[in-house]
């Protein structure tokens, strides 16, 4: 599929839920604007850095409509602190909404975390304890943002670098208990799987295994650095092969999922990272043979 034979975008209604596949994307940075404004290039869909457009006019406001009119865009955030205990940023979620109606995305997502406390951003992801009070607490917001947007979220596991003394179970079930009770989708990060595995110890392929197919619709790729005793989630560097093998268990679970790479530091000549995302596409087809979406212009609707 390329980007004008991609699926037309839904508009923000609960009834109309995130195409099932949408193919395979990147990340829409600015350094790219000029070559997707040149011509087409071999990639599905864009994903977008939502805060990057929640302003009024400007010149990264009119890049992306000029954009958006050749590529389905997702709407990824990073600040709407879903898992905070301060109270949901109203006027946030009025901007975010405006966005959306504006440039009509795929789908929205953010992250489950919480990024600051009584007004104070901390301007970073933070995990959640895994307990029952918290997954109480988080479906309840996520509930009443999806409310708020008339769509459902995708909600994004998050690389960590600490753990609870608290929790009361996996952070894959927690994840899974999330989307079940809150009725919201999931972005799986397959990077932050691995990064989180090897920092605190845990299979990667048991968190994917966890996680219950039907509620996954997107899949972060990005790179990491090895800092020796910890695993950083840095996204400037290709995504690794171990990431790779593990995307690949991933597309065995769950069929066809679009799939973007995340790169935000050390950004190569877009055709670089074009290459890589055949990289994806392959691993995503040798992977899963009998899911000959992977090689169809349509959506699946599996
Ligand atoms: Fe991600």
């Amino acid at each position: 599929m390329n980007a004008s034979t991609a699926a037309p975008t839904s508009p923000l209604t609960r009834a109309e839920s995130p195409p099932a596949f949408a193919g395979f994307g990147l990340g829409l940075r600015p350094p790219y604007y000029t070559d997707f404004l040149a011509g087409p290039q071999p990639v599905d869909w864009l994903e977008l850095i939502s805060e990057n457009y929640m302003i009024q006019g400007g010149k990264p406001l009119a890049m992306l409509d000029r954009i958006r009119a050749d590529y389905p865009v997702a709407m990824h955030g990073v600040s709407m602190s879903i898992g905070s205990v301060s109270a949901l940023d109203r006027d946030y979620l009025r901007q975010l909404k405006a966005l959306a109606r504006r440039i009509e995305p795929m789908w929205i997502s953010d992250h489950l975390c919480w990024t600051g406390v009584h007004g104070m951003s901390l301007h970073d992801l933070y995990p959640l304890p895994y307990t029952e009070e918290a997954l109480r607490h988080v479906v309840a917001r996520i509930r009443q943002v999806q409310d708020m947007l008339e769509t459902q979220l995708l909600i994004e596991n998050v690389s960590s670098y600490l753990t609870y003394a608290e929790s009361e179970m996996s952070e894959w079930a927690f994840l899974a208990a999330v989307a079940e009770e809150a009725d919201c989708l999931l972005l799986l990060d397959v990077n932050n799987i691995y990064v989180s595995g090897m920092n605190h110890g845990f299979e990667p392929r048991h968190f994917i295994d966890g996680v219950p197919p039907g509620r996954v619709r997107q899949i972060h790729l990005a790179g990491h650095s090895d800092a020796g005793d910890m695993i950083i989630d840095t996204h400037d560097a290709p995504v690794a092969d171990a990431v790779f093998e593990l995307y690949a268990h991933a597309c065995r679970r769950f069929g066809p999922v679009s799939t973007m790479i995340e790169r935000d530091d050390a950004i190569p000549p877009l055709a670089e990272l074009c290459a890589e995302l055949d990289r994806v596409r392959s691993t995503a087809a040798d992977a899963c043979p009998h899911h000959t979406h992977y090689q169809e212009d349509a959506p699946c609707l599996i």
